[in-house]
């Protein structure tokens, strides 16, 4: 007898939806990363990323912008239209940036924009109860939306700075009643950001759609982290909960520097990056005579 798992491997997916990530809750956990162009798109999804979000954490780590407040819908469309040329697998998500979903209307229009001009396949928009409005309206044009709660960037002003939340069983109660608010107006998958594990767990179990952590310890349904962050290609700070996999800044900035004393010393070009004449046209370019034009 061949028994069917009760939630389908993501893995085997050819393409990933919205619907297929929202199954997988309580299954295999669902790998999730930033990427903000073409190349960082392709590696994203070559190394089997579930989800790539097109994150506003771009005013920050590659517009460098001081929070993520600046970064317009014009600059992100841009970078989301370049992301979905390298992604073919992965569930594509846009990032709707501060104030573009501070009405109905205005949330409606620009998750548009995302799916039609930029090519995403879903949208992110950060914010609990007071959101439900704009969720329930994208959701029914037909647009997958994620949530995200917790530390939500665009609030930093509010929050005083870039901290965790959920910290007093008060906030706690108020996090899980927002995480209730954007499940029942139709979002697909949650994002939570830098809370105590211990929320996170009350949040995961309270709600039928997958979690996706950052700074929410280990049991949500799946991690997401910031592309410069896991690279090592932004060092202005790193939050406590990012596991750094590669040293990519250090590394360019030791092969440019490389590339600078080749030039200088012109060990740059040589034989193999250089073109030559064919053998044949070599007598008549040697009889050209140059004069110098004064
Ligand atoms: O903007 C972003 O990159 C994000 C993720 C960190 C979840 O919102």
């Amino acid at each position: 007898m061949s028994t069917t798992p009760l939630t389908p491997s993501l893995t085997k997916a050819k393409t990933v939806t919205a619907p297929q990530i929202q199954a997988s809750k309580g299954g295999e956990k669902i790998s999730c990363m930033t990427a903000y162009d073409y190349s960082s798109g392709i590696i994203a999804d070559g190394a089997g990323m579930d989800l790539v979000l097109v994150g506003d954490s771009l005013a920050m780590v590659v517009l460098g912008h001081e929070d993520t407040l600046s970064v317009t819908m014009d600059e992100m469309l841009h970078h989301v239209r370049a992301t979905a040329r390298g992604v073919e697998r992965a569930l594509l998500v846009a990032d709707m940036p501060f104030m573009s979903f501070s009405t109905v209307d205005i949330a409606l229009h620009n998750a548009g924009r995302f799916i039609s001009e930029g090519r995403a396949k879903a949208v992110k928009l950060e914010g609990g109860e007071a959101v439900v409005p704009q969720i329930e309206a994208i959701v029914t044009a037909g647009i997958p939306v994620v949530a995200h709660i917790g530390l939500t960037p665009q609030h930093v002003a509010r929050f005083g700075g870039f901290k965790a939340q959920g910290k007093s069983a008060e906030a706690a109660k108020a996090l899980i009643a927002d995480a209730q608010a954007v499940e029942a107006a139709g979002a697909f998958a949650l994002v939570l950001e830098a809370i105590p594990v211990e929320v996170a767990q009350l949040i995961t179990d309270a709600v039928d759609i997958p979690t996706i952590g950052i700074g929410a310890g280990n049991v949500t349904d799946g991690q997401i982290l910031v592309y410069h962050d896991v690279l090592g290609m932004f060092d202005r700070f790193t939050p406590k909960f990012v596991r750094t996999y590669a040293e990519l800044g250090k590394d360019a900035r030791n092969a440019l520097e490389q590339y600078g004393r080749d030039v200088r010393t012109g060990r740059f070009p040589g034989d193999k990056n250089t073109f030559y004449m064919p053998e044949d046209q070599l007598p008549q370019v040697r009889k050209i005579k140059v004069k110098k034009k004064k």
